[in-house]
């Protein structure tokens, strides 16, 4: 069957966008992640249907600061943001997850009486159909707004747009703009993957004649006792989410080797001195038998890291939009504190044209997070 381009994906479906060969073997990910030098589990397991529910319980505890910060510069600044997207736009969402704040732009796009195509991609096939439907049923009334979704990982999104996706856009004009939200973007373990990959993105769009935009919410916050408290391991709703990762890895190894009592969660500054890393600690000697003879051995106090959440200075965050080939246009910060210090902000991103070849970024070396 041929594969749609955007233009023909129809309103309320969810269409798959994994390659028909699957190009990432998790358990073999799963394997060398834990074998290597600085044991880790790929930050996808964290993403499965019961993950998803236990990561939005968390974002309602009263310390998780990025959530209702961001949601709340959505809410006031809505008709600002909504500005940066034209109507006739396609509207394309990277992890959407539940779509908190995406509820808040569609239906602010609504209002503006905005024509609209509206694609959340996810890699969590339940969650996408059912913040796609619970998208529909808001948005019911709206016959400017369309809503689907793309099944499939950011990685899996660039192949898509290239090989098919904006193909048939190629003359139209039709501006693209992707949204990013939930400081999702420093999730990479270096912010030069987040660079690579918005590159990446920008030029699967360089076919079509129109304008490419990202709005994208970054978590700014240099305080580091907010930031202590709100992933304090000791917050139940955090360490529920953390280590359902684990059951995840049992259930693709196919063998219980992860016993949760056997690990501790630990949440360190990140050595580059820009977020916290989230680990797993072993509590004790811990032997994994993985069966096709990997064995791997943990002495006590070891640490197998579960994900990066970035807190990146405005400096990082340009050097992130320019490698991609973005100039930052506009932002929009969320204050607390005694002296304002910005704690969220969302940027609206707008390539540059002049930016033409991918060689641009490859010939560049990767960010170094010390000096930035
Ligand atoms: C931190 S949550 C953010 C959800 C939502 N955007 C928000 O702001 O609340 C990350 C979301 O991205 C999805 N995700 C994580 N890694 C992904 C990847 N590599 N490709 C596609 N989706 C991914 C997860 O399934 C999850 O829904």
């Amino acid at each position: 069957m041929a594969i749609p381009a955007l233009s023909d994906i129809a309103p309320g479906s969810i269409h798959d966008i994994r390659p028909k060969v699957e190009s990432q073997d998790l358990r073999k990910h799963i394997v060398d992640s834990l074998s290597s030098e600085h044991p880790s589990l790929p930050s996808l397991l964290l993403w499965d249907d019961k993950g998803q529910h236990l990561f939005d319980q968390f974002c309602r505890s009263p310390t998780y600061y990025p959530f209702h910060n961001e949601l709340q510069v959505f809410r006031d600044k809505a008709e600002e943001i909504t500005a940066q997207i034209p109507s006739g736009s396609t509207l394309i969402e990277l992890g959407a997850g539940c779509a908190h704040k995406t509820a808040v732009i569609l239906s602010t796009l609504h209002r503006q009486q905005k024509t609209i195509h509206y694609f959340a991609v996810d890699v969590s096939e339940k969650q996408l159909a059912m913040t796609v439907d619970g998208l529909l049923i808001m948005m019911a009334g709206s016959e400017s707004i369309s809503i689907s979704g793309l099944h499939g990982t950011y990685e899996d999104l660039v192949p898509y747009l290239t090989g098919q996706g904006v193909q048939a856009d190629q003359l139209s004009r039709r501006p693209i703009t992707f949204l990013w939200m939930g400081n999702s973007i420093t999730n990479f373990d270096d912010p030069s993957e987040a660079a690579a990959l918005l590159a990446d993105i920008r030029m699967a769009c360089s076919q079509t004649l129109g304008e490419c935009k990202a709005i994208v919410s970054v978590d700014i916050c240099q305080d580091a006792n907010y930031v202590a408290d709100a992933y304090n391991v000791q917050i139940p709703s955090l360490s529920t989410f953390l280590n359902n990762s684990m059951a995840h890895a049992n259930r693709i190894l196919g063998v219980n080797v992860f016993q949760a009592n056997e690990w501790g969660l630990e949440m360190v500054p990140c050595v580059s001195g820009m977020g916290i890393d989230m680990f797993y600690v072993a509590r004790q000697g811990v032997c994994l038998d993985l069966s096709d003879n990997v064995v791997i051995r943990f002495r006590k106090g070891c640490r197998v890291h579960i994900i990066t959440s970035g807190k990146w200075p405005g400096s990082v965050l340009g050097h992130v939009a320019e490698r991609a080939g973005f100039r930052i246009e506009q932002g929009w910060m969320c204050k607390r504190g005694a002296y304002g210090q910005p704690y969220l902000g969302v940027f609206c991103f707008v390539a540059n044209s002049s930016k033409g070849g991918h060689a641009f970024l490859c010939a560049e070396a990767p960010v170094d997070r010390k000096k930035a």
